[in-house]
């Protein structure tokens, strides 16, 4: 059997990069997932591609869309056994010259977003003894240059991980964080010109020598793979690090 088969999943922000893979790998493992993003044609095209169960779009900070979206796919499912909460958004800014209308964003999409869909699915994962996956990031662990607001959006994702887990865990639901390093999508390709200005260095090179290569989508949708799957019960609250050694190293 599949490792994910006749799972019922919803993914946030499936429409391209790390959600799309996610959507495309758990599919190929079994599972029927319901696509939605922000960008109702790359949702549509994702699930075109993948033969995804349907599409439930919404924007992550506008909590009414959320609810209905999750509402949605647990009517296509018929329930809901996996949260994905990939959506996120960067901003790079020197963190005391970004403007505080810009941190808010990135807290409404990245911490909110989440927070409000773990409220929506809840009741939905509680009937299923289902899971969560967190897409959080090395940004949560660490400190980096021109990523102030996105490293504290993630450390944020992975508290409310935490906690969730730990408030939930009588009820069976699990809930877990995937804190990727720097991944061959749209939004490391936006960070690259400020990168090299800031570190002077070409990225390649600063990538080489800190994770190896690049992550792909692929390595990242393999990990929330197996936290969604059966194969993961007995893990709960925890944040898994995928990052070719970057956090591990002093030089
Ligand atoms: N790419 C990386 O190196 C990397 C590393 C660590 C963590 N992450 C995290 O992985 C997740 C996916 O990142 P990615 O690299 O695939 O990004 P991406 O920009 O390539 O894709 C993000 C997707 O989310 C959608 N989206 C954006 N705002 C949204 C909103 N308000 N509501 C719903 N959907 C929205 C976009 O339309 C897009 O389809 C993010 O949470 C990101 O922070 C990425």
């Amino acid at each position: 059997m599949s490792e994910l088969e006749g799972k019922r999943v919803f993914v946030t922000g499936s429409g391209a990069g790390i959600g799309k893979a996610i959507a495309t790998l758990f599919t190929q493992r079994g599972a029927r997932v319901v696509v939605s993003d922000i960008n109702a044609d790359a949702a549509e095209q994702t699930a075109a591609e993948i033969g995804a169960a349907g599409v439930a779009n919404c924007d992550v900070t506008d909590e009414a869309q959320v609810q209905s979206a999750i509402a949605q796919a647990v009517e296509i499912l018929g329930g809901l056994d996996v949260l994905v909460n990939n959506a996120g958004i960067e901003v790079s800014s020197p963190l005391l010259h970004q403007s505080t209308e810009s941190f808010d964003r990135i807290h409404a999409v990245n911490v909110r977003g989440p927070f409000v869909a773990m409220k929506a699915a809840i009741g939905h994962l509680i009937e299923s003894t289902g899971n969560v996956v967190n897409i959080a990031s090395i940004a949560g662990i660490g400190g980096s240059p021109l990523l102030g607001s996105y490293c504290a959006s993630k450390a944020a994702l992975i508290q409310l991980t935490r906690v969730a887990a730990v408030e939930m865990r009588p009820t069976g639901v699990r809930f877990n964080a995937v804190c990727p390093g720097f991944a061959d999508t749209a939004m490391v390709e936006r960070l690259v010109p400020d990168f090299e200005a800031a570190t002077q260095m070409p990225f390649g090179d600063l990538v080489a020598m800190k994770q190896g290569r690049l992550g792909t989508p692929e390595d990242i949708a393999e990990v929330a793979a197996f936290l969604a799957s059966d194969r993961a019960s007995w893990i709960t609250g925890a944040s898994y690090v995928l990052d070719g050694g970057l956090t591990a190293s002093l030089v």
